[in-house]
């Protein structure tokens, strides 16, 4: 029998789920906390490039990579031997407290895939929240004002202070009380529910007017707005990339009035869309960015990059015991290598090759409402009704299951959205077979209404 290092498509050995791990299943819920959104029964066991082996021997295809994370797919080769010689030479000393020649050395490499005259310097942190709210510190630090504003369905993660900013769902941020004060939040750019008929590439219009003409005269002033924080496209919210032009004025915006941009790569960024970074399709130049999941294939590692002028904070203002991890950033120095040696032009090619083969699924099929993206983050919105536009979680929870039981991992986005994320370094006759199966479970389900 083929071992999960020679398969590169799905070979399921059992009923789903297995026997083994219906056990891990059972143990789980005994244990772990019941917060956890398990999606559906995987129980993962060894991983090789695309492709997730469960306890029982079943593999399947990964089109969800651990949430965007495992950007050079699972255990790559070259990843695995920078982690193991690191963790043979020394795996912490906190960064805080001394150097260590891999702190400046993957700053040096994370800023220069980052455009723009002004030079930069960086945070690491281990999560995506905590980019996130040593971002926000900052942008208050040195504007000293303290106002942000967020986008409705952004996600930045669950922290208190991101979670401030998060306005996804909200079983997010119900039940935990007060959050931060002097967050506001305004429309993102949705074009298929655009409710002012705008294209994808003029959706917005009335926000950032929304935004000038109401915010800054009716709500906060502002001179007192340290940041606005948008995500270049919404990963949890549903795929939804924001127009170039949109981005382009709330940097303007954001330049007049001394603003803080801050950009949320999170999900988006390390070659996923095809470029270093999202924001890079506009060709804007954010204050702060913010980065983790595909950065370090796995290991937990985050970042923010400011502008030298923007990170101006004083010894002790911010700090962090395990943030830039020898061992994680000896992966995230392998996985860089490995998304600028090709698996980020790989990223452009085989997400046009799949866009240019399910743009049709609209026409072809009924609950599919927009298929949208770029690169290898791909989103389908499934409906009840294409001329109502009504959201179809059960039908999209459907399909997810469906695919899952033919062997292809995905995940849910947004109230009603697939997403498809998969490791950058997938194939066409993968990329195939995940079309393949995902028309097969949309056929199903659409039989169903
Ligand atoms: C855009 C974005 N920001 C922040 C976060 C939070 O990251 P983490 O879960 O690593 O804290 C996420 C997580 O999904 C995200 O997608």
């Amino acid at each position: 029998m083929p071992t999960t290092l020679e398969v590169k498509t799905p070979r399921l050995v059992t009923a789903l789920p297995g026997p083994k791990a219906q056990q891990v299943i059972a143990a789980d819920a005994k244990f772990m906390s019941p917060s956890l959104t398990r999606e559906y029964p995987l129980v993962a066991e060894k991983g090789h490039g695309a492709i997730v082996e469960d306890i029982d021997g079943n593999s399947f295809l990964d089109f969800a990579a651990g949430i965007a994370v495992c950007s050079t797919g699972h255990c790559h080769p070259k990843v695995v031997e920078a982690i193991q010689k690191q963790a043979a030479e020394l795996i912490h000393i906190s960064g805080t407290d001394f150097y260590h020649h891999h702190l400046p050395q993957l700053a040096e490499k994370l800023v220069a895939t980052l455009p723009g005259k002004e030079a930069k310097k960086v945070f690491f942190g281990n999560s995506g929240t905590e980019a996130v709210e040593g971002a926000i510190k900052l942008a208050r630090y040195h504007t000293k004002r303290d106002k942000l504003i967020a986008f409705y369905g952004c996600f930045h993660g669950r922290t208190l202070g991101s979670l401030s900013l998060t306005a996804s769902k909200n079983t997010q941020r119900k039940g935990f009380g007060a959050l931060l004060g002097g967050v506001e939040h305004i429309p993102f750019p949705y074009a298929y529910r655009c409710p002012h008929g705008h294209t994808a590439e003029t959706c917005g219009t009335e926000t950032l007017e929304l935004l000038e003409q109401q915010m800054f005269k009716r709500l906060f002033a502002p001179e007192e707005i340290a940041a606005i924080i948008i995500e270049p496209i919404q990963g949890e919210g549903g795929f939804i990339p924001a127009p170039a032009f949109f981005l382009q004025e709330l940097q303007r915006i954001c330049n007049r009035h001394g603003i803080m941009l801050i950009v949320d790569e999170v999900q988006s960024g390390v070659g996923r869309t095809g470029k270093w970074w999202a924001y890079e399709h506009a060709g804007i130049e954010p204050d702060i960015v913010c980065i983790a999941k595909g950065i370090a294939s796995g290991m937990p590692l985050s970042a923010f990059v400011a502008k030298e002028s923007v990170m101006t904070w004083k010894k002790g203002s911010h700090g962090t015991t395990y943030g830039g991890n020898p061992v994680c950033i000896a992966s995230a120095m392998a996985t860089l290598d490995l998304i600028e040696n090709g698996y980020m032009e790989n990223a452009r090619k085989m997400g046009d090759y799949i866009f240019a083969r399910i743009g049709d699924w609209p026409k072809r099929f009924k609950i599919v409402g927009d298929v949208r993206g770029k690169g290898l983050m791909i989103g389908i919105e499934i409906v009840r009704d294409q001329k109502t536009k009504e959201k179809a979680a059960d039908l999209r929870d459907a399909v997810i299951s469906k695919a899952f039981h033919k062997g292809l991992l995905t995940l849910s986005s947004g109230e009603n959205s697939i997403r498809m994320s998969p490791p950058l370094l997938i194939d066409e006759e993968q990329a195939d077979f995940a079309i393949r199966t995902i028309e097969e479970c949309l056929r199903e389900t659409e039989k169903t209404v």
